[in-house]
C-alpha cells in the first residue's frame, strides 16, 4: 500500500507526464492510460487461457482443444488489440503535430544549457538562456537544434520529448493549458553534467507574458558594467546587452536577475548560489566551459556577484 502511494505521488508535479498543463501532454496522458488497459487486457486474457489450458493437464488437453487455445488467446486476441492500439497511436501523430502557432522560439541544446532565443514582436532577435516563457492558451512553436552533441528537449507536463540533433532543426508545437511553473530536462545522455540540464518552464496570463517579453527585449537595466566582471574576461563568453559585454559563448546574461534558477535548472537564483557558480563553476558544473574564478581577490567576486544580482 505505502509503495503504491510512493508510486502515485510520482504522477503529480511539475515534471510529470500524467498530470498534463497542456494539449499535447494530455493527449499522451490519454495514450498511456489506454495502452496500460489494453496491456492489462491482454495479460489477463493470456493467464487466463493458461490457467485454464494447465488446469486440464490431469486430464490432458486434446490437440486440438490446446491449438485452438493458443490460436484464438495466444495469437488472434493480441495481434487485434496491438493493432487497435497502433492505430489509435498512430492517430495521434498528426494532430501533435497541429496547430498555427502564436509565437516562435528557437532553443539550441548547448553543454550543459539552453540558448533560448525569442523574436520580439517588432521582428527583433531576443537571446536569453535556461528558462522558457509561455502565454497560457496559445499554440508555440519550438524550432529545436544543437550545437554540439544530441540532447533531448522534455517538458513532460507540456508535451511528449524530441530530439535536437547537431545540423538538423526539429519542430515541436505546444499549446500550454494550466499556469504554473514547471520543469522541463535534458532527456538524452550528453556528457558528464547531463543531469544538470534543466531548465524551468513558466506558462503565463497572456497580457503578463506581452509584458515579460517587452521588458526581455530591453538592455539590461543597469548599463554600467562592473570593472569586475569586465576585468576578468566574462564579457569574452557572456553578453549584456546594452554594455561592452557581447560574448557568445556562454549564456546571455542581460536579464539575469529575473530567472528563477541558476546553472540551467540548477539552483535558487540567490546571491549566494550566484557567488557559488563563478567560484566553482568546474567543481558544481562539470565539463562546462565555464572556469572556476575562485582564485579571483574576495572583493572582485563580491562586485561581480552584486552585477549579476543588479541585471533585471
Ligand atoms: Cu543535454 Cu543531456
Amino acid at each position: 500500500m505505502a509503495g503504491t502511494g510512493v508510486l502515485l505521488g510520482a504522477c503529480s508535479g511539475p515534471q510529470s507526464a500524467l498530470d498534463p498543463a497542456g494539449r499535447e501532454a494530455a493527449e499522451v496522458a490519454t495514450l498511456f492510460w489506454v495502452m496500460l488497459a489494453g496491456a492489462a487486457f491482454v495479460w489477463l486474457v493470456v493467464i487466463g487461457a493458461a490457467l485454464f489450458g494447465s488446469r486440464w493437464q490431469r486430464q490432458p488437453l486434446s490437440e486440438r482443444g490446446g491449438l485452438r487455445i493458443i490460436l484464438w488467446a495466444g495469437a488472434v486476441f493480441p495481434t487485434v488489440v496491438l493493432a487497435l492500439l497502433l492505430a489509435y497511436g498512430l492517430r495521434l501523430m498528426p494532430v501533435l503535430r497541429a496547430g498555427e502557432p502564436a509565437l516562435t522560439i528557437h532553443v539550441s541544446g548547448e553543454q550543459y544549457w539552453w540558448r533560448v532565443t525569442y523574436t520580439g514582436r517588432d521582428g527583433a532577435r531576443i537571446e536569453t538562456a535556461n528558462e522558457l516563457r509561455l502565454p497560457a492558451g496559445s499554440a508555440a512553436e519550438i524550432l529545436l537544434d544543437s550545437a554540439d552533441v544530441i540532447h533531448s528537449f522534455w517538458i513532460p507536463a507540456l508535451a511528449g520529448k524530441l530530439d535536437m540533433i547537431p545540423g538538423r532543426t526539429n519542430r515541436l508545437v505546444l499549446h500550454p493549458e494550466r499556469i504554473g511553473t514547471y520543469r522541463g530536462v535534458c532527456a538524452e545522455f550528453c556528457g558528464r553534467s547531463h543531469t544538470f540540464m534543466a531548465f524551468p518552464v513558466v506558462v503565463m496570463e497572456p497580457a503578463a507574458f506581452e509584458a515579460w517579453l517587452a521588458r526581455e527585449a530591453a538592455p539590461a537595466a543597469s548599463t554600467a558594467v562592473d570593472g569586475a566582471f569586465l576585468a576578468n574576461g566574462c564579457g569574452g563568453c557572456h553578453s549584456v546587452r546594452g554594455t561592452a559585454a557581447t560574448g557568445t559563448i556562454g549564456p546571455d546574461l542581460t536579464h539575469l536577475a529575473d530567472r528563477q534558477m541558476l546553472g540551467a535548472g540548477m539552483f535558487a537564483n540567490t546571491d549566494e548560489n550566484r557567488r557559488r557558480f563563478v567560484a566553482e563553476a568546474e567543481e558544481v558544473k562539470p565539463g562546462s566551459r565555464m572556469p572556476s574564478f575562485k582564485a579571483l581577490p574576495p572583493a572582485d567576486l563580491d562586485a561581480i556577484t552584486a552585477y549579476l544580482g543588479s541585471l533585471r
